[in-house]
């Protein structure tokens, strides 16, 4: 029998991830559907439990909902656990939550952007949700230091505080420089606005990562401005979502083909 996958997202008719795993079961042979669901604001896990009641083997969760499902397991990947956040569901009897966010971005830095993070220092823009999915991965790759900086300090912090090890905290205006990789994790895309940023951040040897994609973002060109080289979100949700595939399948997916084509379309 064919095995069902979703995702569940409000909204999602535009969510790009039933092209993506489509495009991954053909590469790699394996009998699957995955299907977008719109669950009401109120009813992720009423729309979760029918779809596990009609054979559903697995699914993503996206906006609003990651918090929820980091509820609604019953077991987590200790990486969702530090994350706070669930963006992978397996059902397998119980429901195993799981994040493949910050494992996305790392591989989009290292491998396709050939941007390894060892030893380099790294600026992480933001304090919510996305900030917090992408620490614990950043840390694994043993930057010289990372800095996570917000609007709101308190909450730079709070987050911080949660995971020790040489993180730092600080405002905008107080993070020093310059840093060999910025990423903007805030919703300051979303609304076309630009965080006020020092352009002391930025060499021209800086990569300015925005986890947003779909279209050039106010910080993206403000980094451009000031010389560093620029990469949007695709890369990370091809590669967070074949990690999710992997998690799933066993199969790791080639995403390589899965980003050109997207770029082109
Ligand atoms: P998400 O899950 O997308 O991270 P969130 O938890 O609401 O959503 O967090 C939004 C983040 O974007 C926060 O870091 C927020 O800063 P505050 O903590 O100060 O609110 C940041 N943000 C939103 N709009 C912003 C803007 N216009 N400029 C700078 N930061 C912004």
């Amino acid at each position: 029998m064919t095995d069902r996958y979703a995702v569940f997202g409000h909204p999602i008719a535009h969510s790009k991830s039933p092209l993506i795993h489509a495009a991954f079961a053909r590469q790699t042979g394996q009998d699957m559907t995955y299907e977008a669901i719109l669950a009401p604001k109120d009813g992720f896990a009423t729309s979760v439990a029918a779809f596990v009641a009609a054979g559903g083997r697995g699914a993503n969760v996206t906006v609003p909902f990651k918090e929820e499902a980091f509820r609604l397991a019953t077991r987590l990947a200790p990486r969702a656990e530090r994350a706070g956040a669930v963006n992978t569901l397996v059902f397998d009897g119980g429901i195993l939550g799981d994040n493949t966010d910050g494992a996305g971005l790392v591989a989009d830095l290292t491998r396709n952007l050939n941007c390894s993070l060892a030893g380099r220092r790294v600026l992480l823009l933001g304090a919510g949700g996305a900030a917090r999915g992408v620490v614990e991965p950043l840390l694994d790759q043993q930057p010289a230091a990372l800095v996570i900086a917000n609007r709101t300090v308190s909450r730079a912090h709070e987050l911080a505080d949660l995971f020790g090890r040489g993180v730092t905290a600080s405002g905008f205006d107080e993070t020093g420089g310059p840093f060999d990789v910025v990423i903007n994790a805030t919703a300051a895309s979303l609304a076309g606005e630009l965080p006020p940023l020092s352009p002391a951040i930025f060499t021209t040897d800086t990569l300015a990562y925005d986890m947003m994609y779909g279209r050039d973002t106010p910080f993206l060109a403000f980094a451009r401005g000031h010389g560093a080289a620029t990469a949007d979100g695709l890369g990370m949700l091809v590669e967070q979502a074949a990690e999710a595939f992997y998690v799933w399948r066993g199969v790791r997916p080639d995403t390589a083909a899965v980003i050109a084509s997207l770029r082109a379309a």
